[in-house]
């Protein structure tokens, strides 16, 4: 099983390709339990991870403590000085002293085992239980933390409280890598030495962000796409968050996540819990590109509700029309895209209240009055009577000030007493850590799925807090951080329960909310509202670090691009596009014939190429996406499905050839093109010469090779 215990104080935590060993140790001087990573890395025996149960002593002066960062959650209190990832506060007392109770492993079902370790304070009946979750299936290992305050004592805040803290082994040098970004400039990898101290990647917006998405990974400094180890550490969670990395001078890192941010407290009356969500460890000793493929399968085994589907192409009308959504007008598009291949028709926004721009009606979810007296059936009917699904954008969270809700239930937006309620987008947010926010929104919602029969809702949010107070709470106001996500969660949560065919997608101003959090509860995500494809190559390469291809929704727009100004040929957007979920977002009558009988054919293309690349392993074979000659493969069963794209098509330098991977050395591969049958060894040793490649060309060429083993 993959939780073995070593002897009574270590257990082995064994995935199929690595061996994470903790410990607890009881320090003889004080008393204090510090429960310890002794190993994360390759997979060992048993016989041999008893051998790792100790770590080298690390240099200790009265100084120092360079041994904090092993532990699996550095407590505030006694001889530490980190980054604490547990700060309690009793009374007017702020330390933390844990002693062991005791150490249980549970098997789970479906190949899942749980160890828990419980801690107590020395004195304030306090518990910490630090969970790790470890499965058969996959070298994702899931941690997370619970407090209790009990019953006989008194209310304690808690200030700080970290998922968990994941040590990186030894190494002469570190690097980092994440992604960045902005609004229409999301998820930028960034890969850089790291430097000595505590570098801190965090979101204190309420939302995931646009600024940083919650995970990291280490590497020692050699890690390519496919060689070399990489630590990987990821949050599954949707509000405010932290991450913090530290590189001791000594020597070693850790790092430390978990949910809200600096200064949100959180009071625990007597006989209450706070659980934290997973933080997700993964080991892999094959390079970067092995790492993603491994976050993928756990994406698609463990995180999404519907792995095994496929997702369908959809069309969105937000770039058509933005908000002048008529049902004429929808029906046109849809007519035309029903015509090209499109299954699921996707409404914006602009349908609702009296919105015809972004000032107003948040809130108030019935048809548009002017635009839609008779109610959205007959245009739902009519996308459904042209063979499609159906799609509605709704924004659950948002409050105009300009709307009847607001009118009627001011107390329902975050606020505090004595401050401005800013507006962002001319919006405020609803607090849905209320029963009755949350209530509402489930009523509405489920109504609107149940009468027009919907199969799917964009779930868009459009600013992040300001002002998150909740009056009514009085002292612990700050729960709305994260009260809020949970609430969100909950009501998609219910909505899926009551409709099981309904699919959502998760949308947050573009890329705003895009983790492991929100994957439980949506089937694909919208990374960002920049759709030039040519900036999209590296949102999309910065998104396949950490999630699949099958959640990343990708549509082809005009040219010139609407955000960027940019033309480019219809082919590379849609190839773009292709390597992804693909949509159309474009608007469609203005497209001249040429163009629509080439987008119907693309769109042809992908349905036969669909379940590779959305349920395949991907590998990012070359280039920098975006910048220079690049190219992604999928494969699944015997098909092999690579995008080729060459953005800059009168650059000389760069490869000719593209070398495939991931391919049966002994087996024969046809190339769908031309019928020339190679050797997987040949294809992976000497590679292809893409068209796309030739060095003298127009810019933004690409195309999309297929091969099947024969
Ligand atoms: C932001 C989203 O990212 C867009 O796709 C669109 O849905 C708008 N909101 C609508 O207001």
């Amino acid at each position: 099983m993959p939780v073995i215990p070593l002897d009574d104080h270590h257990w082995a935590i064994t995935t199929p390709a690595s061996t994470y060993v903790i410990g607890v140790e009881v320090d003889p001087l004080t008393g204090e339990a510090a429960p310890r990573q002794t190993y994360w890395g390759p997979r060992l025996t048993p016989e041999a991870a008893r051998q790792v149960t100790c770590l080298p002593k690390r240099h200790v002066s009265s100084f120092s403590a360079p041994t904090e960062i092993e532990e699996l959650l550095p407590v505030d209190g006694g001889g530490r000085w980190g980054s604490p990832s547990l700060q309690v506060t009793f009374g007017h007392a702020r330390s933390l002293e844990p002693q062991f109770v005791e150490a249980g492993v549970h098997d789970e079902g479906g190949g899942a085992e749980r160890l828990d370790v419980v801690l107590a304070d020395a004195y304030h009946p306090f518990e910490i239980v630090l969970s790790v979750r470890v499965r058969d299936d996959t070298d994702v290992i899931e941690r997370w933390t619970t407090v209790r305050c009990g019953s006989s004592g008194a209310e304690v805040a808690i200030t700080r409280l970290d998922s968990g803290n994941w040590f990186i082994p030894d190494a002469a040098a570190y690097r980092h890598s994440g992604v960045f970004g902005a609004w229409a400039e999301e998820l930028q990898l960034q890969r850089g030495p790291l430097p000595v101290g505590e570098l801190v990647f965090t979101s204190r917006q309420g939302v995931t962000s646009h600024t940083a998405n919650p995970w990291v990974m280490i590497d020692a400094g050699a890690a390519t796409e496919e060689h070399g180890e990489v630590w990987g550490v990821a949050l599954a969670w949707s509000g405010s968050w932290r991450l913090t990395t530290t590189h001791r001078p000594e020597g070693g890192v850790c790092v430390s996540g978990g949910f809200g941010h600096d200064g949100v407290r959180w009071t625990l009356a007597p006989g209450e819990e706070l659980v934290a969500p997973p933080v997700l460890g993964l080991y892999s000793g094959g390079g970067f590109g092995a790492a993603s493929r491994s976050w993928h399968e756990y994406a698609r085994g463990h995180v999404l509700p519907t792995p095994l589907e496929e997702q369908p192409v959809l069309y969105n009308s937000w770039e058509a029309t933005a908000f002048a959504v008529t049902e004429a007008h929808q029906l046109e598009l849809a007519k035309t895209a029903a015509d090209l291949g499109v299954e699921l028709f996707v409404v914006d926004d602009g349908w609702f209240g009296g919105r015809d721009d972004d000032t107003t009606s948040l809130g108030d979810w019935h048809p548009h009055r002017e635009r839609f007296p008779e109610g959205l059936r007959g245009m739902f009917d009519g996308i459904r009577d042209l063979g499609m699904r159906a799609g509605l954008w709704v924004e659950p969270e948002g409050l105009s000030k300009e709307s009847e809700l607001y009118r009627a239930h001011p107390e329902w937006a975050l606020h505090m007493e004595h401050r401005r309620r800013d507006e962002k987008r001319q919006q405020l947010v609803l607090n849905f850590a209320r029963d009755d926010v949350r209530a509402w929104a489930l009523g509405w919602l489920d109504r609107l799925v149940t009468e027009l029969g919907l199969d799917y809702l964009k779930w868009d949010m459009n600013r992040p807090f300001t002002q998150a107070g909740w009056p009514e709470r009085e002292t612990d106001q700050d729960r709305v951080w994260i009260e809020h996500t949970r609430g969100v969660y909950g009501v998609m949560g219910l909505l899926r329960e009551r409709h099981p065919g309904l699919r959502i997608e998760s949308c947050s101003g573009g890329g705003g909310r895009i983790d492991f959090g929100i994957m439980r509860y949506t089937d694909e995500v919208w990374p960002s509202d920049n759709t030039d494809a040519h900036d999209r190559q590296t949102v999309q390469h910065g998104f396949s670090q950490l999630y699949p291809a099958s959640a990343m929704s990708a549509w082809v727009t005009d040219s010139p691009n609407l955000t960027t100004g940019r033309a480019m040929p219809l082919r590379y957007r849609f190839h773009v596009a292709m390597a992804g979920v693909l949509g159309i977002g474009g608007n469609l009558p203005e497209w001249t014939s040429g163009e629509l009988e080439a987008a119907a054919e693309l769109i042809a293309q992908y349905k036969r190429v669909r379940p590779t690349v959305q349920h395949g392993l991907q590998y990012r074979l070359a280039g920098t996406p975006g910048q220079e000659r690049s190219a992604v493969q999928y494969v699944l069963g015997e098909q092999v499905v690579v995008f080729v794209y060459n953005p800059l098509g009168n650059a000389k330098r760069g490869p000719r050839r593209l070398r495939l991977t991931g391919l049966d050395p002994e087996a024969l591969y046809e190339l769908e093109a031309d019928g020339s049958r190679w050797y997987g060894a040949t294809l992976m040793a000497s590679g292809i010469r893409p068209a796309a490649w030739e060095p003298i060309g127009a810019d933004h060429r690409s195309e999309m090779v297929v091969l099947r083993k024969v």
